[in-house]
């Protein structure tokens, strides 16, 4: 795998059927994990309208407002980011955000653990800053995420501290790790990125 195979680009309409099979035919053991109860999930109709919505609202808008990226493995979408919480600038044209939460599902098994997100997670906070001008990408990754909280080990990003979340999806309170990235740290992660990616290949060769 080059680091050029994994991209992040517009959420589009294709990618509609691959969202809706990871929320509703994931088992229901792996939502929990990530402390989601699946029964509170709006109904799977409802979610693809809500999509189908947005995508027309982004056609018409040149798909530049999205907070819905999509992660490409050689072309094919496996994945995505998402930013929530955005925090509009106060006194600004409501196109402009002071900080969002930043979000990340690879929605098949098989694609985690092969350094996909090492790199997505630096492409979308470059897209995000762009698209949202945002001072800061937030994160709020459960404490007992190992992967999630992996990531950005790996990126050098140091967690600020402990938070809570209290989202009407999930079943309860959920502990999290919380990061901050503003975007003038985003060349020194890049190049993190970049170092990790290589020792990562160096590791699958010898094995
Ligand atoms: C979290 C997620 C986006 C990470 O993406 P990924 O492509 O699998 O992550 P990477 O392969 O880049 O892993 C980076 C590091 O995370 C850690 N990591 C990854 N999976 C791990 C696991 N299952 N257990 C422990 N550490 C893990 C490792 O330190 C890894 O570094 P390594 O290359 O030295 O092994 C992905 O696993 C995922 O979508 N999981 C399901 C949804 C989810 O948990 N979303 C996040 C919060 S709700």
């Amino acid at each position: 795998m080059h680091i050029n195979d994994i991209q992040v680009r517009g959420f589009s309409s294709s990618d509609i059927a691959g969202f809706l099979e990871y929320w509703y035919d994931s088992d229901p053991a792996f939502l929990r994990s990530l402390g989601v109860n699946p029964a509170k999930l709006p109904q799977r109709k409802k979610m693809r309208e809500m999509l189908e919505l947005d995508m027309e609202r982004q056609g018409r808008d040149g798909n530049r407002n999205s907070a819905l990226l999509a992660i490409a493995l050689q072309g094919t979408t496996v994945g995505v980011h998402e930013l929530t919480h955005l925090a509009p600038r106060t006194g600004g044209n409501g196109l402009s955000f002071e900080s969002g939460i930043m979000h990340a599902h690879i929605w098949r098994p098989e694609n985690r653990g092969q350094g996909i997100a090492l790199v997505s997670y630096v492409r979308a906070m470059q897209e995000y800053f762009r698209r949202f001008g945002l001072d800061a990408v937030l994160f709020e990754s459960p404490i007992h995420n190992p992967a999630a909280n992996g990531v950005k080990s790996k990126l050098g990003i140091g967690a600020s501290g402990e938070g809570r979340m209290h989202w009407p999806l999930l079943d309860g309170p959920v502990r999290t790790l919380r990061y901050r990235v503003t975007p003038g740290e985003l060349p020194a992660i890049e190049q993190r990125m970049r170092r990790a990616w290589t020792e990562l290949r160096h590791r699958v060769e010898e094995c």
